[in-house]
């Protein structure tokens, strides 16, 4: 459904991303991941040209995003969601209103939108805190409410830029959770940016490792994780190891305490 090719940018002097191909089929779940600075978000954000490439194709649902004109562009967009760290909720309006608002800004009639909005918010657990602002949400339900304002289109593709970054550790749990649901009912074909191993381990379908702005691995969690072939993959392997010892380490000092 998404097939990426030999895609690239540059900033100035600075190469983003450097010939990154991926093939991404309907339903599955991939866990983007890599250092710091790799070209992730750079190309999650060229799939709905938020970004404009310099080089390469992008094939979305059979079309070509990089040669789509204005209008087919923001057809495009309406079937891909996208999830950043970054909640950007309308401070003024109630959480169903934000999720609302995109739908009846494309034209949708308000009666439909507010079913649509309703769902969406119930997808994410959120319907009784539909009528309260942003500011009497936690961060965490902040962030469902994100979720929910994407979901409301029903997306084909969902794209996550580090949803849970911005969050604190103990909120990071329940959008997870959600995440988790989603990928799990696949509805709909999801492209995650995340630096949480649990959830690369258990949720994602296939891992796709990037480095300099390439892919440099990719394979399911047990293969990538476990008998990685990259230095990305040998780092990621040995995270995993540390932070499993030190749990167990913990755990074992609290038994003896
Ligand atoms: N708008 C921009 N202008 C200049 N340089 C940029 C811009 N956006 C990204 N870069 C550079 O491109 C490279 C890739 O950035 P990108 O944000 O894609 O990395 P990332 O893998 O998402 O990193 P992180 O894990 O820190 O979010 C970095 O060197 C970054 O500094
Ligand atoms: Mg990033």
């Amino acid at each position: 459904m998404l097939t990426i090719n030999n895609l690239s940018k540059r900033f100035g002097k600075v190469v983003a991303v450097n010939g990154m191909s991926l093939r991404v089929g309907r339903g599955e779940t991939i866990v983007l991941m890599g250092p710091s600075g790799c070209g992730k978000s750079t190309t999650i954000r060229m799939i709905n040209r938020l970004i404009e490439p310099d080089a390469g194709r992008i094939i979305f649902a059979g079309h070509d995003i990089i040669s789509l004109g204005d209008e087919a562009l923001r057809h495009t967009r309406k079937r891909i969601g996208f999830v950043f760290q970054q909640f950007n909720l309308i401070g003024r309006l109630t959480a169903l209103e934000n999720v609302m608002l995109g739908l009846v800004m494309g034209g949708m009639v308000k009666e439909a939108a507010y079913e649509k909005a309703l769902s969406a918010m119930e997808k994410v657990g959120l319907v009784k805190f539909r009528d309260q602002k942003p500011s009497e949400l936690s961060g965490g339900q902040q962030q469902r409410v994100g979720i929910a304002r994407a979901l409301a289109f029903e997306p084909e593709l969902m794209l996550w830029d580090e949803p849970t970054a911005s969050l604190d550790p103990m909120l990071v749990r329940e959008v997870l959770v959600v995440m988790e649901e989603l990928a799990k009912y696949r509805a709909s074909t999801m492209l995650v940016v995340t630096h949480e191993l649990p959830f690369a381990l258990h949720v994602a379908d296939r891992i796709v490792l990037m480095d300099k702005g390439q892919v440099v691995e990719e394979g399911i969690p047990a293969k990538v994780f476990v008998k990685p072939a990259s230095d990305i993959g040998q780092r990621y392997k040995e995270l995993i190891e540390y932070q499993m010892n030190t749990s167990a380490l913990t755990l074992a000092g609290q038994r003896i305490a």
